[in-house]
């Protein structure tokens, strides 16, 4: 039987939208924006407002945002402290460039270095405006530091969508059939639900990480410049790392001369519960750190961290970003952070994560089509398949359920190679009301698309 869940209250009421209709922005955009750029739903939601966990359309209908404009807002949208912050420093001054000193810039990098592991190097940070470039800026500077080019990242995984991001991403979905990618090399995905060593292995982590050693004593010079992994695949469908994997591959990549690169893009400040970063639950520290994203709760950041004889390899020629660290941008970062700190978000997303992973487990006893819940505090994915046993991906059938719970007022995010990985990485300020809506939306879906 099928239940008709209500959004829990929530004391917002929506600016009124007097703007042009849906049909009109969407025959402009149709007209006018790349036709690569793809909108989600058949028929594309208009989002006009947001406050915290929630989105409003443009007839004021209220959505729960379990997606967070793609894992992008941390402490929620349009949070009255970080207005605050932008709108002062707005009315101060909007520009200015590193050929200045700023009081912001260093701030900010200041605050970033203390949330580093204690005990490392990471101190040293480099802003950017989008995750992709600090990715490519993290490649460029292993490389001068090492002496070496070659590059091991991982099958699956997605870095980001500039020429030598691209490069990194490993789905085919999202590689256009261009130059890209000298020097990468794509080790096996270490994914324990499709992967030859599964969960009930307890020597996954070490397997796959012997891939990686093979992989540079055969397709390498024997040196590398870097490894780069995401401490768990968000695009990929929230593939989260075997225990013990990174440790064994960073000692591979250190013995090759090369620099370990986490992305953290997805998986930093608090999000996975246990840590605020994600390598953290791997019991690593890496030699750099890239970030972005949640970082600016929707401002346009993105930063390398390192350590000073890293970040020293730039020095050797000028470099320069017109955008990364604007004043604007780091009052809005700064704001973030704190809010994350004192409102210790890390602990919530453990708690609230917790729940609600229970939550979808108890789905999974009901609903055959799911075939694996997986995740860390909010960074969760429920992998959808036609059989348990074949894992035969059920991509039409996630398409249905994902297009449902929007209908029934969720806003969900969907990956994986086989596009069958409904993912949820909401605001990180969602409650566990959110989450039992979530869950009975989820239920009803799965009710009418699995008759489950
Ligand atoms: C893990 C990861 N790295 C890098 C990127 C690229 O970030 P951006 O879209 O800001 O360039 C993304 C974007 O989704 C990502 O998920």
């Amino acid at each position: 039987m099928t239940q008709t869940a209500t959004l829990p209250h929530f004391d917002h009421t929506p600016t009124p939208y007097t703007g042009p209709s849906k049909a009109e922005v969407l025959a402009a955009r149709t007209k006018h924006i790349s036709p690569g750029i793809l909108t989600y739903y058949k028929d594309p939601v208009m989002i006009v407002e947001g406050k915290m966990q929630y989105l409003f359309d443009e007839t004021g209908r209220r959505y729960l945002d379990a997606f967070a404009g793609i894992v992008t807002v941390s402490v929620g949208h349009c949070h009255p402290r970080v207005i605050e912050a932008v709108q002062t420093q707005n009315s101060l001054l909007q520009h200015t460039t590193t050929i200045y000193l700023h009081p912001n810039i260093t701030r900010f990098a200041e605050k970033i270095a203390r949330v580093m592991p204690k005990g490392s190097d990471l101190s040293v940070c480099y802003f950017t405006n989008s995750g992709s470039e600090a990715n490519d800026l993290a490649i460029m500077m292993a490389r001068l530091h090492t002496g070496n080019f070659d590059v091991i990242a991982l099958r699956n995984a997605y870095h980001g969508m500039s020429p030598a991001a691209m490069g990194l991403t490993a789905l085919h979905t999202w590689k256009y059939p261009v130059p890209q990618g000298v020097g990468v090399h794509h080790a096996l995905n270490p994914n324990q639900y499709r992967g030859p060593w599964d969960y009930d292995d307890p020597d996954a982590g070490a397997k796959y990480a012997a891939d990686v050693k093979d992989l540079i004593q055969s397709a390498t010079p024997g040196c590398v410049a870097a490894f780069i992994a995401e401490p768990i695949q968000g695009v990929g469908g929230a593939v989260m790392m075997p225990d013990g994997y990174f440790s064994r591959v960073y000692e591979s990549v250190q013995a090759a001369g090369g620099l370990c690169i986490a992305d953290e893009v997805q998986t930093g400040f608090g999000r996975t519960g246990d840590h605020f970063w994600g390598f953290e639950s791997q019991g690593v520290t890496p030699d750099i750190v890239t970030l972005a994203k949640g970082i600016g709760n929707g401002s346009p950041i993105g930063c390398v961290v390192t350590t000073p004889e890293v970040a020293a390899s730039l020095k050797q020629r000028l470099h320069f970003n017109t955008y990364g660290g604007n004043p604007v941008s780091m009052a809005q970062g700064i704001a973030t952070l704190d809010i994350m700190l004192e409102d210790n978000i890390q602990a919530h997303a453990k708690e609230v994560g917790s729940h609600l992973i229970a939550g979808l487990r108890t789905l999974a006893d009901r609903h055959p089509l799911i075939g694996d819940v997986r995740g860390a505090g909010l960074m969760v994915g429920v992998e959808l398949v036609t059989d348990r046993t074949t894992k035969d991906p059920a991509t039409a059938e996630t398409a249905a359920v994902f297009e449902r719970c929007k209908d029934l007022g969720v806003l969900i995010g969907k990956g994986g190679l086989f596009g069958n990985v409904l993912r949820i990485k909401p605001p990180m300020c969602i409650t566990r009301e959110d989450c039992d809506f979530l869950c009975t939306v989820l239920d009803t879906a799965l009710t009418e698309v699995g008759g489950g």
